[in-house]
């Protein structure tokens, strides 16, 4: 007699739930859980440590037995939920970390059931990651021929822009031979001092070494001094060196500092050196009408990346790379090896189109996310979102400015603020001892994150706004309880 479920009759072995009207019924309850559980974000600590009963929980060894559904459940509403980082909380603006959107949750489900593979081949997963490349594109007026890839962030996005252009400018075949000084002179890479860490962790990887990546200077804004670049690229060139490539920063990750990213452009194209543009966060400052100019230049990038699990408000891990010469961008990554050949017909046509582009092989079905994210909120309402953003740091930087207990410690000059409490007759050390004791009661209090930075050696309490959830009032918050902190640690010291 034929069964009515395939899978009944191998049960022992199959990894489909035996019964799966059971399976739906507590996937309705987890789905009205997570909404539950996004709808009360506000109520709850922005942060908690896990307590020590979680911390063992998560250390028991390896379950060699089947359980239920249902207990393992249990075990994450326990263990695992009530403790994460808290960057889905209005009051969090730690790092630069996005909120994630209900949305993006949504589609996480449906991409996880489909479970595409995303090298390429003949799929709707790939008629959508070209889709959105195109959309993020046309978002960033980047043309539309240009080349794009999701990968899993800003790191390695950046790593993607700098290794196309080692690759094409070396004047061997570095995908073969690899890199030889001793052909080519010492390969060099050129940004400001303010870029982030995964600059050098590319030369490194790149085979250029850590100290491939020049450090230039920068003004007391934070912006590339343009003059101490042209004269360090003439100095290393002159000592046999061989620059690749000018780095720019459209929002820095310690103060959200753009340089000249139109001169930047001109003198790479003068000295016909790659262009690259990291835009983790501030390329996307793109979708206002009213703050674009923020960053302008990017646009004339050779690559551009950019995050959209920070300003995009998108879930982990959704970072991106735009190439504007397609075919670069190919040569530096082809990969056409014999088990993944390419039809005319079937599934294998262009098997390895992303694949091609990036590093992963095997890749998930990201592109979904972004896909529905922006048809369903529209690029308009995204960039209203950004621009409310920068309007609230303006907000919190004027209410610090107005303090005469706080001090900011540099322009807000997109959607990030450094200050600090500067109780008057302290010296510079006590500050910083004193600020990095408020930083961490704060955290601790479970009322606000925000994380820190050094502006000039001095210890900064720092909000980088990216959180599409804040309202004013808890910046208001933010200030009373720093304030407040501040103050009780000070009563504490002369009362000790
Ligand atoms: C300016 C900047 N570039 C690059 C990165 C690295 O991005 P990711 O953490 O997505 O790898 C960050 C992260 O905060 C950043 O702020």
């Amino acid at each position: 007699m034929k069964s009515a479920n395939p899978n009944l009759a191998q049960a022992a072995v199959s990894l489909d739930p035996d019964d799966w009207e059971q399976f739906r019924a507590l996937g309705h309850r987890m789905l009205d859980d997570m909404v539950d559980y996004l709808q009360t974000v506000r109520d709850r600590p922005v942060w908690e440590s896990p307590p020590d009963t979680a911390r063992r929980a998560l250390q028991a060894g390896l379950p060699r037995e089947s359980s239920s559904i249902e207990d393992v459940y249990e075990l994450f509403r326990k263990n695992i939920l009530p403790y994460p980082t808290g960057n889905i909380h209005p009051r969090f603006w730690g790092w630069v970390m996005g909120t994630g959107t209900p949305i993006g949750m949504l589609s996480d489900l449906l991409a996880s059931a489909m479970n595409c593979h995303v090298a390429g081949y003949d799929q709707a997963a790939t008629l959508v990651e070209r889709q959105v490349t195109g959309w993020l594109a046309e978002m960033l007026d980047f043309p539309s021929a240009a080349s794009g890839l999701l990968v899993s962030g800003g790191t390695v996005a950046n790593l993607i822009g700098v290794a196309t252009a080692r690759n094409q400018l070396t004047g061997t075949n570095v995908r073969q031979v690899g890199v030889n000084p001793s052909d080519t002179g010492k390969l060099t890479i050129y940004g400001s001092s303010a870029t982030h860490g995964w600059a050098e962790r590319s030369c490194d990887l790149l085979g250029l070494g850590s100290d491939g990546f020049r450090k230039v200077p920068v003004d007391r804004h934070h912006r590339i001094q343009i003059d101490e670049l042209v004269r360090i690229l003439r100095e290393d060139r002159r000592r046999g060196y061989r620059p690749l490539c000018i780095v720019g920063n459209a929002g820095t990750v310690a103060i959200g500092a753009t340089d000249d990213l139109n001169a930047l452009a001109d003198l790479a194209a003068a000295e016909s050196l790659w262009f690259h543009v990291d835009g983790a966060f501030g390329a996307l400052a793109k979708l206002s009408p009213k703050y674009r100019h923020l960053v302008d230049g990017l646009e004339r990038a050779d690559s551009l990346a950019f995050d959209l699990h920070k300003w995009g408000y998108l879930q982990y891990e959704t970072g991106a790379i735009l190439i504007r010469d397609a075919k670069r961008h190919e040569e530096a990554f082809s990969f056409a090896p014999s088990y993944l050949e390419n039809f005319t017909g079937g599934i294998s046509v262009d098997p390895t189109e992303f694949a091609s582009r990036g590093i992963q092989l095997s890749r998930a079905f990201r592109a979904l996310r972004v896909w529905m994210n922006v048809s369903v909120y529209g690029a308009n309402k995204l960039g209203a979102a950004i621009e409310r953003n920068i309007e609230d740091s303006q907000y919190l930087s004027s209410q610090i400015d107005a303090h005469p207990g706080l001090e900011l410690l540099a322009p807000a000059a997109m959607n990030v603020v450094c200050f600090r409490v500067a109780p008057a007759g302290r010296t510079e050390a006590e500050l910083d001892a004193l600020n990095m004791r408020v930083l961490v009661r704060i955290q601790e209090s479970g009322i606000a994150v925000p994380s820190s930075a050094r502006i000039d050696g001095r210890f900064a309490i720092r909000v980088a706004h990216t959180n599409h959830r804040t309202i004013r009032a808890d910046f208001d918050v933010l200030l009373a309880s720093v304030l407040e902190i501040a103050t009780q640690i000070l009563h504490a010291e002369t009362a000790g």
